[in-house]
């Protein structure tokens, strides 16, 4: 048996993509309003930081991995125009449909897919762009996600993982007691689920700090790969160039 961490628990390989998916068919329906109240708005900025980094051309083409709810996915579709092509897609289909309907009211109707980031369904070398924002984290084998998200973009093209990260150290006691106090009592009272926001905490703490990461993104492939802190650290989005 391989295990892995869900969490700060460890469990069976095989068992995790069933638990995080009980996460996000918990969290769905209060995804972004949640998201709003645990950030005070602030993914807000960190996602049109992205966006701005994306530096989308009208006729690109963009996949959006572990998608949800569909912030990237429809401000890419803005950029990328008529002759372009955003595909929206998820391993979870409540995300996934929750975003299609929120596209839906914004007039904006996009290819959406349930797919594993670990097993793209795409040719090599098809997109200008590919992003993957919150998302990474929860995966089981990060470092083939990552591959294949390097297979899927062109020579040249670019991946933008925007995820939480290592916050500054001055700020480290505040934020863990935010986030082990506030954020699970935060999510009983808002999506009657505090389980699911003590499993965010923890699955932050799990995660690969920037630089880790950005040696992660050399080994699956990409050639030049940089990082941008915000908001101390609290988020990071790293820019990944298939050269
Ligand atoms: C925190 S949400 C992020 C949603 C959206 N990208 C955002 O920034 O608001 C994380 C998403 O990752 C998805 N996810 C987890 N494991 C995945 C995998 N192996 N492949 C694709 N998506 C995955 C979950 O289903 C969930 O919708």
């Amino acid at each position: 048996m391989t295990t892995t961490h869900f969490g700060f628990a460890s469990v069976d390989e095989a068992d995790k993509a069933r638990a995080v998916r009980q996460v996000f068919d918990s969290v769905a329906p209060r995804y972004d309003v949640m998201n709003d109240l645990m950030s005070g708005g602030l993914h807000r900025v960190w996602k049109a930081y992205t966006v701005m980094v994306a530096n989308l051309q009208e006729g690109n083409r963009v996949l959006d991995i572990a998608g949800g709810t569909g912030d990237l996915a429809l401000a890419f579709s803005k950029k990328v125009g008529r002759s372009g092509l955003v595909v929206h897609t998820d391993i979870n289909e409540a995300m996934l449909r929750t975003g299609r309907d929120r596209l839906l009211d914004h007039g904006v109707v996009l290819p959406t897919l349930v797919c594993d980031a670990e097993r793209l369904p795409f040719p090599d070398g098809h997109f200008d762009l590919v992003s993957v924002a919150f998302g990474l984290r929860n995966m089981t084998h990060k470092d083939i996600a990552l591959a294949e998200m390097q297979r899927v973009l062109k020579p040249g093209g670019r991946l933008l993982v925007l995820e939480f990260s290592r916050v500054a150290p001055p700020l480290r006691k505040i934020y863990d007691w935010y986030s082990f106090n506030v954020l699970p009592r935060l999510g009983k009272l808002v999506a009657g689920d505090d389980a699911s926001y003590r499993y965010l905490a923890e699955s932050i703490r799990m995660h690969p700090a920037q630089k880790e990461l950005k040696a992660m993104l050399h080994s699956a492939g990409f050639g030049h790969v940089d990082f941008h802190n915000m908001t101390a650290g609290v988020a990071a989005l790293h820019v990944g160039i298939k050269c």
